[in-house]
């Protein structure tokens, strides 16, 4: 019996203790086969992997244990704009580009991001410009590619944006009339030989004889000249509204003076000019010409308060490249006040104001 019982003991240690070691086994090899383990295979140190863990869903672990190591992912998912659903584009992009964890996230957060493109830097930059407009994309992107010297990603969004990937006057639209006092007319946008506008006639104290123009525009062209005197300025507008038959006489006489090249920088075609909207003004001061208003303190007065009485200077001369005019210091826009406050501080030419603020789609 004691025999037996010894026998019987021994057995029971033997067997508790391959128990013990089989626990121990399996224990191991399931630490080994956890996510924390792979993931520190694949090389992430201790506290990455803790915050892997803490931020990353599950079952998007393995995305990441099947990418190679990368020192941006433990920026990327403690990022407060992370988002889960996108782990496996972050992988990919962080293969693409040689970019920050949290450039890559505003990249591929970004509402018109395509997984399958190749961005270049330029491309990239012009998808986190301000004035950036999703139905530009593809256009922005053709520009961005048809480019061989370097630009700017801001300047090709305000030229797309101003119709500039076309050419001036191949693919005429009609102006929205609607737009009021925001009427774009340009190279792109005309107005028809009968467009209708409330007209009145301008007290000649104020410049030269038989001058018209849009009703509001009159009123608020008073209120300016009177504010310019008050600061030794006399404005003298030598043209407002000029209808379409007018603006045919005014391109032909630039085509007479100096060709068809001279002639498309300074006048519009009959139909293309905001003068036949009404609201366009030529001012200058008394004496002054084309040639020689540019710098007097007439054309500075009018640069630096015209927008306060909701005029704008129409043809700057850092926009020539949008506009197709050359710098007109004389040529005023009534936009009303709210327009010209923005477009003054915000250094935009109209047709960008347009483009971002009035047509948005
Ligand atoms: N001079 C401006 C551009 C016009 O002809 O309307
Ligand atoms: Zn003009």
């Amino acid at each position: 019996m004691r025999k037996w019982s010894k026998k019987s003991k021994l057995a029971k240690i033997v067997v508790s203790l391959g128990l013990v070691l089989l626990l121990i086994a399996i224990g191991l090899i399931a630490y080994e086969n956890s996510a924390l383990r792979k993931l520190e295979r694949v090389g992430y140190n201790r506290e990455e992997v803790e915050t892997i863990l803490e931020m990353v869903e599950k079952s998007d672990i393995e995305l990441l244990l099947a990418h190679k190591y990368d020192e941006r992912v433990d920026e990327l998912v403690k990022d407060g704009n992370f988002q889960n659903g996108k782990l496996s584009e972050y992988l990919d992009g962080l293969d693409k580009y040689a970019i920050s964890a949290e450039g890559l996230i505003q990249l591929v957060n970004h509402p018109d991001y395509d997984p399958a493109e190749d961005y270049s830097e330029l491309e990239r930059a012009i998808l986190k410009e301000k004035y950036y407009l999703s139905r530009n994309y593809e256009r922005y992107l053709a520009a961005a590619r048809s480019v061989n010297e370097e630009v700017e990603a801001a300047e090709i969004v305000a030229q797309v944006n101003s119709n500039r990937d076309r050419e001036y006057y191949t693919e005429p639209e009609a102006a929205d009339i609607d737009a009021g006092d925001l009427l774009l007319v340009n190279k792109y946008y005309y107005l028809g030989p009968d467009y209708d506008v409330d007209i009145v006639a301008m007290d000649a104290t104020y410049g030269q004889i038989g001058v018209e123009m849009e009703r509001e525009t009159y009123e608020y062209f008073q209120k300016m000249a009177e504010a310019a005197l008050l600061d030794g300025v006399q404005l003298y507008v030598t043209s407002g509204y000029r209808d379409y038959t007018d603006q045919e006489e005014v391109f032909a006489s630039y085509l007479a003076e100096g060709g068809e090249a001279h002639a498309l920088v300074y006048a519009a075609k009959p139909g293309y000019s905001e003068h036949q909207t009404g609201r366009a003004l030529d001012i200058f001061t008394p004496g002054m010409t084309l040639t020689s208003f540019a710098g007097t303190k007439g054309a500075n007065w009018l640069a630096n308060e015209a927008y306060k009485y909701g005029f704008v200077l129409r043809y700057p001369e850092d926009k020539v490249e949008i506009t197709g005019y050359e710098y007109e210091p004389w040529h005023y826009r009534y936009v009303g006040k709210d327009a010209a406050k923005t477009i003054y501080n915000e250094g935009l030419s109209l047709e960008e104001y347009y483009a971002y603020y009035i047509a948005r789609g």
